[in-house]
């Protein structure tokens, strides 16, 4: 399918350089008595692997699937690369690759013959190959998918997502089900997809999947957007403080390090001191030289954050893992 530059999709300004992929204002979905989607706005922008984190029943799964054209929306806008997602869907197709949450692929075909038969679907495709050695299923490509692990099915899925060269993936839980070593293999296609100038929208419940690949995230609860921004703002915006830690030294005492600039508590635990400070830099640029007049020196110098974890906690007074 064939996009004309001109477009005849009213205001659609043609998705390219470096706008927005997908636009989603005031958003609302509801089931019956469950408001699934309540009224949510956020952008992804082109070239970046943006993550919609949140508990199961947070409305993700909705969330997406009106951005594919599966679900009717009954408020608000979803643009996605510039075309009407609600009323144009058709047009979006071939650009965009959908990695849907079934369990039942054609159960008795072949890897290769799914992704054969995908790749029949669209003008453009990529080799078969290709997909295999992406998602790691070169051995299994004879085998039905019926015989497939619940891990190797869910990597079928993200192959056939990408089956048409997609500008723009969604990858709804894509992890769901794999172990570790599949999952991480995992994380690294998104990456190399992203290196290819893919815009990928994915779904999770797993912070550190969020943490690991997105540039930005939407943390969703019960429908809403509770907040959004690069994990980094989302982290220091409500935890200014980092902690700097380091094996305790003899003669440093408390009351002394809480003197150090910008420190505003000092802890010992365990055989290591911990500094909350404001401003890590000049806080072990003190502690270094305080230390270098005692002869001491610091040792397993370190320094961390609160993580996407403690944000989801403070938001919503649980924790985002069941
Ligand atoms: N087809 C449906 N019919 C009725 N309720 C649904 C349907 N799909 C989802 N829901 C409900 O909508 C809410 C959001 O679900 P979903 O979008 O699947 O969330 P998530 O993907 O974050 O787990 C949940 O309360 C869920 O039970
Ligand atoms: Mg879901």
């Amino acid at each position: 399918m064939a996009i004309s530059p001109s477009g005849q999709d009213g205001a659609a300004t043609p998705a390219t350089g470096d706008g927005a992929v997908i636009e989603v204002a005031r958003l609302r979905k509801r089931y019956g008595d469950v408001q699934a989607v309540d009224s949510i706005s956020f952008e992804v922008h082109r070239g970046e692997i943006f993550g919609l984190l949140g508990p199961n029943g947070a409305g993700k799964t909705t969330t997406v699937e009106i951005l594919e054209g599966l679900r009717s929306p009954d408020e608000g806008t979803v643009r996605v690369l510039g075309i009407d997602a609600a009323h144009h869907a058709d047009r979006i197709k071939e650009r965009v690759g959908v990695q849907l949450q079934t369990a039942a692929l054609y159960p008795f075909l072949t890897v290769v013959e799914v992704l054969d038969l995908f790749r029949s679907f669209y003008a453009r495709s990529r080799p078969t190959a290709w997909l295999l050695e992406a998602v790691d299923l070169g051995e299994r490509r004879h085998a039905q998918t019926r015989q497939l692990s619940g891990g190797q099915r869910q990597r079928l899925s993200v192959a056939l997502a990408l089956v048409n060269e997609p500008e723009l993936v969604f990858l709804d839980e894509p992890t769901t089900g794999m172990d570790p070593q599949a999952r991480r293999s995992l994380w690294d296609l998104v990456l190399r997809l992203r290196e290819g100038g893919t815009s990928v929208l994915l779904t999770t419940h797993y912070m550190e999947e969020a943490e690991q690949l997105c540039d930005r995230v939407a943390i969703m609860d019960h429908g809403r957007v509770l907040e959004s921004g690069t994990v980094e703002a989302l982290v220091t915006r409500r935890f200014h403080e980092r902690a700097v830690f380091f094996d305790t030294l003899p003669g440093l005492s408390v009351p002394e390090l809480e003197q150090l600039p910008r420190v505003e508590r000092a802890m010992l635990e365990d055989g290591v001191t911990v500094l909350y400070t404001g401003d890590v830099s000049a806080t072990i640029g003190a502690l270094l030289g305080r230390a270098e007049q005692l002869g001491l020196e610091p040792r397993n110098l370190g320094i961390r954050r609160a993580t996407l974890e403690d944000v989801f906690l403070d938001l919503t007074g649980r924790a985002l893992r069941e």
